[in-house]
C-alpha cells in the first residue's frame, strides 16, 4: 500500500435511508450496521476512503441511527482518523449531504461514498483520482442490471454523453457506483438543485451540472475491480459470500479498519496492539495480532 497523504480532501459517508428494500431486517436497525460477513457494512466504505488517503470523515445518517453508528465508530482516534457526525433529518436525496455538510466541506474537495457500497481491488485508482482537485470525477462499472443504478453513456473518447438515474432503457451497461469526487463548488451546485419527481435532490443532477460545465470526468473501473452494493437481501448475501471467499482463501481481511490504519501509517504498532486487546478473543482481534506479528501486505 502507498502511504502518501491526500492533502485537503474531506470524506463523507452517507449512511442514511430507511433500508426499505431490506425490510423487515431494517425495521429496527440501520442497514449500514448489518454485517457483511464478519464486519459492519459501514466499515467497507470507510476503509475505501482511508485507503484513498482521506482521514477527515463526516458520517451522515438518520437521527435514529446516528447514535448507534457513533457508538460503533467513536471519534476515530484509535484508527488515526477524525470522524464527525451529522443528521439527515428527512430523506431528501443523496445530494442533500452537500447542504448538510457545507460547513464541514468548507473550501476543500470532497469524496462522497454511500454506506452500502463495497470496493475491492487495487485502490490506486482512487488515489490517482484524488490528485485532480478541480471539477468532478465519477466512475463507470459494467453491470448486468444497469436499470437499478445511475447509468452513464460514454463516447469513443471516454467522455460522458449522458447520465440517467435508473433508466427503464439504459443506454449503456455502465452503472455509476456510489463513490463521487467533487471540488468545493458542489455545495453551490447542490443549493441550486430542484427536487426530482420523487422529491429528492438527485446525485445524478449534481453530475449533470458538472457535465454541463464540461467539468465531469468518468473513470471506468472494469476487470480486476469488484464493486458490490448491499441494499437488497440478494446483494447483501452475495457481498457477504464474496468477502468470506476472499478472506478464507487468502487469510487476509477486507475492510479491516485497524489494519488499514496500521498499513497506511495512521497508527503505530502500540495502538494496533491496544485495538486488538479491546477486540479480545474474536477472530477479528486475533487477526489484528497476526497483522502485528507478520509482514504480510
Ligand atoms: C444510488 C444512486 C445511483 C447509484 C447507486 C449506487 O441509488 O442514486 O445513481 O448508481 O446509488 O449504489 P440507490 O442505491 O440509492 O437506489
Amino acid at each position: 500500500m502507498r502511504r502518501e497523504r491526500v492533502m485537503g480532501w474531506k470524506g463523507i459517508v452517507l449512511a442514511g435511508g430507511a433500508g426499505t428494500r431490506l425490510h423487515p431486517v431494517t425495521l429496527a436497525t440501520s442497514k449500514q450496521l448489518l454485517p457483511i460477513y464478519n464486519k459492519p457494512m459501514i466499515y467497507y466504505p470507510i476503509s475505501t476512503l482511508m485507503l484513498g488517503g482521506i482521514r477527515d470523515i463526516l458520517i451522515v445518517s438518520t437521527p435514529t441511527d446516528l447514535p448507534r453508528i457513533r457508538e460503533l465508530l467513536g471519534d476515530g482516534h484509535t484508527i488515526g482518523v477524525r470522524f464527525s457526525y451529522a443528521e439527515q433529518a428527512e430523506p431528501r436525496g443523496i445530494a442533500q449531504v452537500f447542504l448538510i455538510g457545507a460547513d464541514f466541506i468548507g473550501n476543500d474537495p470532497v469524496c462522497l461514498i454511500l454506506g452500502d457500497n463495497l470496493f475491492y481491488g487495487d485502490t490506486e485508482f482512487l488515489r490517482r483520482t484524488l490528485s485532480h482537485k478541480q471539477g468532478a470525477t465519477v466512475f463507470g462499472y459494467p453491470v448486468k442490471d444497469p436499470q437499478r443504478y445511475g447509468v452513464v453513456e460514454i463516447d469513443r473518447d471516454g467522455r460522458a454523453v449522458t447520465i440517467e438515474e435508473k433508466p427503464a432503457n439504459p443506454r449503456s451497461h455502465y452503472a455509476v457506483p456510489g463513490l463521487y469526487c467533487y471540488d468545493p463548488e458542489v455545495v453551490d451546485i447542490a443549493r441550486g438543485l430542484r427536487p426530482s419527481a420523487r422529491n429528492e435532490l438527485e446525485i445524478t443532477d449534481v453530475n449533470l451540472a458538472y457535465l454541463a460545465r464540461n467539468a465531469l470526468r468518468v473513470n471506468l473501473l472494469t476487470r480486476g475491480m469488484a464493486w458490490l452494493d448491499a441494499g437488497t437481501p440478494e446483494s447483501l448475501l452475495e457481498a457477504g459470500n464474496f468477502v468470506a471467499t476472499i478472506e478464507h482463501r487468502q487469510g487476509l481481511q477486507i475492510g479491516c479498519l485497524e489494519e488499514v490504519a496500521y498499513r497506511m501509517e495512521y497508527i503505530d504498532a502500540h495502538q494496533l496492539e491496544r485495538n486488538a486487546a479491546m477486540l479480545g478473543k474474536s477472530d477479528y482481534g486475533q487477526y489484528l495480532l497476526q497483522v502485528l506479528e507478520t509482514s504480510m501486505v
